[in-house]
């Protein structure tokens, strides 16, 4: 006790408290990011998935796509369009449509991932489609070759999408989109399901090794492109606005008391 009692009394205690707790709130922060999406995915079983996922879509999509996914004079059928299209469309953010025009945007997701996994599973149960790749088969990529990537990227994406992968405009008011704010998972699904007007990349076209290949360049590509703001392992705009806020507001504090103690 008398140890814990001298050390509050110490000047600097205060300070050291003070950026114990600020880390513990950064490394909390990361954690959450890193952790929820295949926690998720592998509590939630098969069963209670599609029941959730039925739910959510009669509330949340049926208005367009009909009660059992046949199509509306709003909504194209999805009777067979798979599992990966559903979490492709849902995860960025396109459906639910907010508004009819020439294409559908990407925006922010209003679902989370353990309500997009349970469409996904529901809209699965209507018909064959492709399924949601596997974290291993996404993760191939770790260990794909940057230059066979960057070939099989300037033959099959970047008529489209740039060279830069910044996207491009096409016919008809529609464009490509930047590749920028897509996750590997994201590009996959993509290269599997041919949202709009991009093609499907069968198994015959791009072999899963070449769809590996050319997400590491992607990768690479907005590695090297840095979109602006501090680099901090790219972790986003959450992670670098709370890193700035802890060593900003620990450098504040600690001239405060350094003023502090200079007066007295
Ligand atoms: C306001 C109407 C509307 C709502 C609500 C809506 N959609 Fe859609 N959806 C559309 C239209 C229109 C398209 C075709 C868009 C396009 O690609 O041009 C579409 C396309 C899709 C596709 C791609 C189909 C394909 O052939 O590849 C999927 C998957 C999808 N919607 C799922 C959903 C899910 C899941 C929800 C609910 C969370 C939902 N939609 C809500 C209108 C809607
Ligand atoms: C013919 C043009 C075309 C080609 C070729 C093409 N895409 Fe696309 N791509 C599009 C269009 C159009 C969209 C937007 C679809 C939508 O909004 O529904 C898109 C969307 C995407 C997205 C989603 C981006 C986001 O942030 O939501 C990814 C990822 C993607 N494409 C990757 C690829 C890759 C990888 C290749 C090559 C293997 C490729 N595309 C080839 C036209 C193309």
């Amino acid at each position: 006790m008398a140890k814990i009692a001298r050390f509050r009394r110490n000047r600097y205690a205060s300070v050291i408290v003070l950026f114990f707790a600020l880390g513990i709130v950064s490394l909390g922060f990361s954690g959450v990011n890193n952790l929820v999406s295949p926690a998720v995915a592998r509590i939630a079983s098969e069963e209670t998935l599609v029941d959730k996922g039925s739910a959510l879509f009669a509330e949340g999509c049926s208005s367009c796509h009909g009660l059992n996914g046949q199509g509306t004079s709003d909504g194209p059928t999805l009777a067979s369009v798979g599992a990966a299209s559903v979490h492709f469309q849902v995860s960025t953010g396109r459906m639910p449509m907010a508004a009819p025009g020439a294409q559908v945007e990407r925006k922010k997701p209003s679902y989370n991932e353990e309500e997009t996994l349970a469409l996904a599973a529901y809209v699965a149960t209507f018909g064959p489609g492709p399924a949601i790749p596997s974290v291993e088969q996404v993760n191939e990529w770790i260990n794909a070759s940057v230059s066979e990537g960057g070939e099989l990227y300037r033959t099959n994406c970047a008529q489209c999408h740039n060279f830069a992968g910044s996207g491009g405009a096409l016919t008809n008011g529609k464009y490509a989109p930047s590749l920028a704010l897509a996750t590997p998972l994201q590009i996959y699904e993509a290269m599997i399901t041919g949202p709009q007007s991009m093609p499907i990349f069968s198994e015959e076209t791009l072999t899963p090794e070449s769809k590996a290949a050319i997400i590491r360049y992607i990768q690479e590509l907005n590695k090297s492109e840095n979109p602006g703001g501090l680099a901090l392992g790219r972790l986003g705009p959450v992670a670098e606005g709370l890193f700035l806020w802890t060593i900003g507001l620990g450098a504040l504090v600690i001239v405060a008391i350094w003023v502090g103690a200079r007066v007295r």
